[in-house]
């Protein structure tokens, strides 16, 4: 996945890469770029151990980029494939970026890249209380299919929610 992306047509103010295209070297300090966000954004028992998980054969990182060559991160989202499903593990927006059609890309994108693949659904776990994401992922098109009461901790509810893009 490596394609120039943009809120607005005309002014394109990110693009949109996998981790795995970026040399070696610029990966590492790029994950530590994430890492950082994460620990901002996530409380620790939520924070994705990105070291582990992203040396699993399945699990990729698709990287928002503000252009002009800065390597400066906007948001990224973290999934696992596994034949015909996939899952979101993460996605997250540099909060001075919000709002502003970053998260919807990243999804969009991944569609996409799945769609052409052969995948048809795309599931996901998200905290009832994270209105900005149920908001995201609606407007994508994502349906709840599930929920779990205490999923994420001691009266924290978790939605399942799934998009289908099988024709
Ligand atoms: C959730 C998150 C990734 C959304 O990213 P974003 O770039 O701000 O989202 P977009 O600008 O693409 O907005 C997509 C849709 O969600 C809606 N939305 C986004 N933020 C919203 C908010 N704070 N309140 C209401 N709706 C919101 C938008 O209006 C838009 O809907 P539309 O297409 O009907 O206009 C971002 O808020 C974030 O990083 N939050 C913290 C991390 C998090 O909670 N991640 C999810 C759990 S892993």
């Amino acid at each position: 996945m490596s394609q120039p992306s943009s809120a607005s047509q005309s002014t394109p103010r990110f693009f949109l890469k996998d981790l795995s295209s970026f040399p070696p070297k610029e990966r590492q300090v790029i994950v530590v770029k994430v890492a950082k966000v994460e620990r901002k954004t996530f409380p620790s028992s939520e924070a994705f151990d990105f070291d582990a998980e992203l040396k699993k054969k399945n699990t990729n990182m698709v990287l928002a980029m503000k252009d002009g060559g800065s390597n400066e991160l906007v948001g990224y989202l973290v999934y696992l494939r596994m034949k015909r499903l996939a899952l979101i593990h993460k996605i997250c927006v540099v909060e001075q970026e919000r709002e502003k059609g970053v998260g919807a890309c990243l999804v969009h994108s991944l569609r996409q890249v799945l769609e052409k693949g052969g995948c048809c659904d795309i599931q996901l776990w998200v905290d009832e209380a994270r209105k900005p994401a149920r908001a995201l992922y609606l407007s994508c098109g994502f349906q709840q299919i599930d929920q779990c009461l205490d999923y994420y901790g001691p009266g924290r509810t978790g939605l399942k929610m799934q998009l289908s893009f099988e024709k």
